[in-house]
């Protein structure tokens, strides 16, 4: 039960997204917010031109090119004032300063797969609020000779594999399994694929970064310090600056890797786990699990998507400590098949490298002891607020059934499968009370150094969002 790499699935449709854009009124915060821009951005690459406000003609195909889910995308939906596509580090330098400046509220996107869509969308109390778009910072700078390689946040992970594969067949490296995945989001929320069990998360992986702090001022893992670089491998990028890009440690694999695939149903006894072995090179093998045809060019993990996929969906997530009994997987395969049919969940084993790595290592804290994590993803088609609802509540229904079977105080969940039902601030000021309950959700005790990290890096609270780390 594997979930769709969205856009691969379905047959994309021509869509017709109402989102009704307004003019915008002539907003004295925006017009000084723009007055500041040049005097921090490199006037070689003038920052007019990556400017989109409401009135422009691209301003809505900017702002879906990186939606990947419809829920995320109807009239109702909050909607940036303006989108800055930065087109060199200075441009992210000058739009964190001049937002600061200005008062104006900001989120950061790269890839934009955020399940919330917080990395575009602002609940927090009607603020108005602009969006830093990353998908131009995106170059890859793969060296075989030191095992390593330089990627920018704004890179999707199958730019990265297909750069690895285009100067060595014998490396790889532990990414996300969907290639339209960005690395911004990915790289700072964890990061799992299918070598977990070999080479640990992506952040497990991850030697250096360079980020914006909230000053403006570009660092390194160096100049940042061994706290903030630890955040940023696990506990979110967008609570502690832009990061620009990541310097990454590449791995080695033999030529040719063994991938398998279980092709059972229920009345063929799927309860007992029965598989067919596949040979192939790595590469392939990421092509393999986002489920392309066997043969696919390569070339197909550089694939950008340019609007969203036709479909709305809503994930959450699980992790399993004790093995559970035949005869309940069984009643779980018939609740799937007979009641919840729209939704599709997906079992990664644990184990092996992950047990080998400490809680504490990064904010990352689920290793050693889980048997597996759960996602479950329910979708449909169907538009309007009456369906969304019918779906969301089929979606709690089966978490909430699923609660004796997963872990307890806390029900942990997965960083990056963002879910709002954990808990959530809206209000212009984060409730660290209101913090704690998904912060130590998604982190657990990690929750705590997070919060002394934020407090010494960004004490006024600039970088915030509805689940961000708050200062003390
Ligand atoms: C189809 C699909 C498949 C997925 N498959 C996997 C998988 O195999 N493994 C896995 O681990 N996860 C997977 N995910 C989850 C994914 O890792 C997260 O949604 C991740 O946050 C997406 O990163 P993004 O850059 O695309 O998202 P965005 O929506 O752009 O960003 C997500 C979050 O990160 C912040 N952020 C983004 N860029 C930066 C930056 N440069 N600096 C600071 N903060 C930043 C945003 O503000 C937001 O809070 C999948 C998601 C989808 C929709
Ligand atoms: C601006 O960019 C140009 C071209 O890359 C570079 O030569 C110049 O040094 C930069 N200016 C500053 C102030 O960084
Ligand atoms: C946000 O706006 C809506 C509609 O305009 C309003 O009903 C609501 O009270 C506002 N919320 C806050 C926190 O200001
Ligand atoms: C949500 O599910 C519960 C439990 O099945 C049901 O009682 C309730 O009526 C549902 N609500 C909606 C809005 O569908
Ligand atoms: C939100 O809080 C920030 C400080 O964290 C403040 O500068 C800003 O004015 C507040 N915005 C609103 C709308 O209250
Ligand atoms: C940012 O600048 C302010 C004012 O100069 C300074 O007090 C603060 O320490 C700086 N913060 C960081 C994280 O560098």
């Amino acid at each position: 039960m594997k979930i769709p790499c969205s856009t691969l699935v379905f047959t994309l449709s021509v869509l017709s997204l109402s989102i009704s854009i307004s003019c915008a009124t002539s907003n004295p915060i925006l017009n000084d917010f723009f007055q500041c821009l040049p005097k921090y951005s490199n006037s070689s690459y003038p920052i007019s031109e990556a400017i989109f406000t409401r009135e422009n003609t691209y301003f809505q195909s900017v702002l879906l090119s990186y939606i990947r889910n419809l829920r995320h995308c109807t009239p109702t939906t909050p909607k940036p004032l303006a989108i800055v596509t930065a087109k060199h580090e200075s441009h992210v330098q000058a739009t964190v300063m001049c937002a600061k400046q200005h008062g104006l509220h900001m989120r950061i996107r790269s890839g934009g797969h955020d399940y919330e869509g917080l990395s575009f969308i602002s609940y927090i109390s009607n603020t108005s609020y602009i969006v830093l778009d990353m998908f131009y910072l995106r170059e890859i700078d793969v060296n075989i000779a030191d095992e390593s390689a330089w990627v920018g946040s704004g890179a999707i992970v199958g730019e990265l594999y297909y750069s690895i594969a285009e100067k060595s067949k014998v490396h790889a490296f532990p990414g996300g399994v969907c290639p339209s995945v960005g690395v911004g989001g990915l790289f700072s929320g964890g990061g799992y694929g299918p070598t977990m069990r070999k080479f640990g998360l992506t952040v497990d992986n991850i030697v250096d970064a360079r980020l914006v702090n909230v000053n403006g001022t570009i660092l390194d893992r160096k100049s940042m310090g061994e706290d903030l670089f630890w955040a940023i491998r696990g506990g979110g990028g967008a609570s502690f600056g832009v990061i620009l890009s990541w310097k990454i440690k590449l791995l080695q694999v033999p030529p040719v890797v063994t991938v398998f695939r279980i092709t059972k149903t229920l009345d063929q006894g799927a309860a007992d786990v029965l598989h067919r072995l596949l040979r192939m090179s790595w590469i392939e093998s990421t092509l393999f699990f986002s489920e392309y045809a066997f043969g696919t060019p390569i070339k197909a993990l550089i694939k950008r998507p340019t609007e969203p996929p036709p479909f709305f969906f809503k994930g959450k997530s699980d992790y399993v400590k004790q093995p559970i009994p035949k005869e309940v997987l069984k009643s779980i395969f018939e609740k799937m098949i007979n009641r919840y049919e729209s939704t599709h969940m997906q079992w990664n084993p644990y184990g092996g490298r992950m047990n080998e790595i400490s809680e504490s290592e990064t904010p990352f804290p689920h290793r050693a002891g889980n048997l597996f994590m759960i996602q479950y993803w329910t979708y449909w088609m169907e538009k309007g607020i009456e369906s969304t609802n019918k779906y969301l509540n089929l979606s709690r229904n089966l978490y909430g059934s699923m609660t004796p079977y997963v872990s307890k105080s806390p029900r942990e969940v997965l960083h990056n499968y963002r879910d709002l039902d954990i808990g959530s601030n809206m209000l212009n000021q984060t409730s660290i009370e209101h913090a704690r309950v998904y912060g130590r959700t998604y982190f657990k005790g990690n929750f705590e150094r997070l919060v002394r990290v934020k407090s010494a890096v960004d004490p006024q609270n600039f970088f915030k969002h509805e689940q961000s780390i708050p200062p003390l």
